[in-house]
């Protein structure tokens, strides 16, 4: 899979971590930085992982900022994007069964290395299941509040 991976300052150790273990899993990562610990602003990386979903240059991404809450917003806010917020395996087994979301977001400073990478195995290993929950899925795309 083409998986893109973007975060803040504040998680790119785990950032650095998620990328190697998706390469040693055999994907095309797209590490969209940021590079250093600079502080830099969620959204503006949030903003750019949600237009390289949206343009179709990679499947599926991960979003990770301190507490994951921020990045999460900011990828959300691109209609494109079904992006959820875990800190555990089920929720991000459900995120994809359930909710075909397409992005995953954890917070570094909350979640450590291996809880993420069990919640991102569990990510891509599961399939969105359709049914009752394509309905669902795509009143999303259409929002009418
Ligand atoms: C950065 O200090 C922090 O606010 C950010 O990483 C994130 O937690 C925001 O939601």
């Amino acid at each position: 899979m083409r998986i893109a991976i973007a975060s803040d300052h504040a998680a790119i150790a785990l950032k650095a971590t998620l990328a190697d273990w998706l390469r040693g899993e055999g994907h095309d990562v797209a590490d969209l930085g940021p590079e250093t610990t600079d502080s830099v602003d969620y959204p503006d990386y949030g903003f750019k992982l949600a237009r390289h979903i949206a343009s179709g240059q990679a499947t599926c991404g991960v979003a990770l900022c301190g507490s994951g809450l921020g990045i999460s917003m900011a990828v959300n806010r691109n209609p494109a994007c079904r992006c959820a917020l875990v800190s555990e395996p089920l929720s991000a087994s459900l995120a994809r069964e359930h909710n075909d979301a397409n992005v995953i977001a954890m917070g570094a400073r909350l979640t450590g290395p291996d809880m993420a990478i069990a919640c991102l195995e569990a990510f891509i290993a599961t399939e969105f299941a359709g049914g009752r929950h394509q309905r669902r899925v795509d009143k999303l795309s259409a929002p009418e509040c």
